[in-house]
């Protein structure tokens, strides 16, 4: 390998935490030598082009919007389970784009979801104590013994799964499945048929219908109405995994991470010069980093020199996940300190992690209106400081699960054992995520309106 990338062994010796106890190495050594020799899942020139579109995110001249599992499954990996939820991300991104005037950065949290960091490395229940769920990547949801040993063969199957995600999606968005108006007509039957939100979003989804019938209209009606752009990304949790695909590309002689387009550092795993920021640092894929509520100020600039050391534009995401009664205080010393620095990031708002609670009857859960109110000190937070609130990373399923209170169905804790899948985390079910996504655009529009920013009114037209 070359000497660009760490070696495995490099980064062991940092002492990674929140890794699978595999008990046997040779086996493991196994199993990441078949996945070095497994092509790359996604290509750096897709990497580059995202890095260049978040590019636009930090400079305020566009929003991303990334969203999916918790923690995806090997089993929920069926054709009806992707279509759905790509069919409502891209559903938010009509009514984003649309209310922001701006492009909106799709990026699923898809194709690679399958580790999950644990605060209690193992699970109790009655007298038994076995190992925590890490994810589909190393054990079973399962409650027995067998299922919960750390297995490296899940790797191989974890890569099989994104590629059959990945190749699905790449069909789904290239294939006319994509066409906007499409998505605009779901978006109609969601308003449609759900009389509490029809009032309220009425005016909004007419507008979009009449302008994308004045676009039809002049002719407008190539491959960017047919086609979307979609980008693949998870938590770079599982080091032998994310090692094994880093590969030197074959254009720029440059390191880049190939098991999906963007790749995050968890809010437990991101230390300054711990293996998985060390990993990271090595690789030319846009990075996203978690940035909890207890986060000091100078880390998080300390991580972004040692991750973004030549200030490229697009590389570093932050994504702040402080929980609704946390984000007004805890976002702006940590937003000022990197903007004093000078450097531009991408700021994005995950609302779901700092906001989830175990409902009285046992599941764990989050609010829609704590949801929501994140997502208003988000933008409160920015506004203040006259930064640019980037985006919103969701954990979400476009399947009509019972797993967050509230929104327009009025979700109650009784309800929650109706529909609960999540292997982890409660996500957003179909109809919530489109109400968000209706709701932020509110927020973008009126931000843009005392902006005054307009793309056709900042176009310099040509005198003739
Ligand atoms: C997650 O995104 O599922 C997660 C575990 O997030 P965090 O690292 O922010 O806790
Ligand atoms: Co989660």
């Amino acid at each position: 390998m070359s000497d660009l990338i760490p070696t495995l062994a490099d980064l062991h010796a940092l002492k990674p935490t929140q890794q699978p106890e595999y008990a046997d190495e040779a086996e493991v050594a196994r199993v990441t030598a078949e996945l070095r020799q497994r092509p790359p899942l996604v290509f750096a020139g897709e990497c580059d082009e995202l890095r260049a579109k978040i590019a636009n995110v930090a400079d305020g001249r566009a929003f991303l919007l990334q969203g999916g599992d918790c923690a995806e499954t090997f089993d929920s990996v069926t054709a009806n389970g992707i279509r759905n939820k790509l069919r409502v991300l891209l559903s938010m991104a009509v009514v984003l784009t649309y209310s922001a005037q701006v492009p909106v950065v799709k990026v699923g949290r898809l194709a690679g979801q399958y580790a999950k960091p644990r605060s209690n490395p193992n699970e109790t229940r009655g007298d038994v104590t076995l190992p925590a769920y890490r994810g589909d990547a190393v054990n079973s949801l399962r409650f027995d013994a067998a299922a919960r040993r750390h297995d490296p063969h899940r790797l191989v199957e974890v890569y099989n799964h994104s590629a059959a995600t990945l190749n699905l999606v790449r069909a789904f968005t290239k294939g006319g499945f994509a066409d906007i108006r499409s998505i605009h007509m779901w978006n109609s039957d969601f308003v449609r048929n759900n009389s509490k939100v029809g009032d309220k979003y009425e005016a909004l989804t007419a507008e979009i219908d009449n302008a994308l019938a004045f676009m039809v209209a002049c002719g407008v009606d190539d491959e960017s109405f047919r086609t979307v752009d979609f980008y693949s990304s998870h938590e770079a949790l599982i080091l032998e995994y994310e090692h094994a695909l880093t590969r030197i590309d074959s254009r720029s002689r440059l390191p880049y991470v190939t098991s999906g387009h963007l790749l995050w550092i968890g809010e437990r795993t991101r230390l300054l010069g711990g293996a998985h920021v060390e990993l990271l640092a090595a690789a030319r894929n846009p990075v996203g980093v978690k940035v909890g509520p207890a986060a000091r100020p100078d880390d998080i600039v300390a991580l972004a020199d040692r991750l973004d050391p030549g200030r490229e534009p697009g590389r570093l995401t932050f994504i702040s996940r402080m929980g609704a009664d946390r984000i007004r205080e805890a976002l702006p010393p940590i937003v000022a300190a990197v903007e004093r620095t000078g450097r531009k990031v991408a700021w994005v708002c995950d609302p779901m992690h700092g906001n989830t609670f175990e409902s009285a009857n046992g599941y764990k859960t989050r609010a829609f209106s704590q949801v929501l109110e994140e997502v208003d000190g988000f933008f409160a937070v920015h506004e203040a400081l006259g930064t640019w609130p980037g985006g919103i990373h969701m954990e979400l399923t476009g399947d009509d699960v019972t797993e967050c209170v509230g929104g327009i169905e009025e979700l109650a804790e009784e309800d929650l054992s109706n529909r609960y899948e999540s292997a982890c985390d409660p996500r957003l079910n179909r109809n919530q995520s489109l109400e968000l996504a209706f709701e932020i655009a509110e927020r973008l529009a009126a931000q843009r309106r005392a902006r005054g920013s307009n793309p056709v009114q900042d176009f310099q037209p040509v005198d003739f």
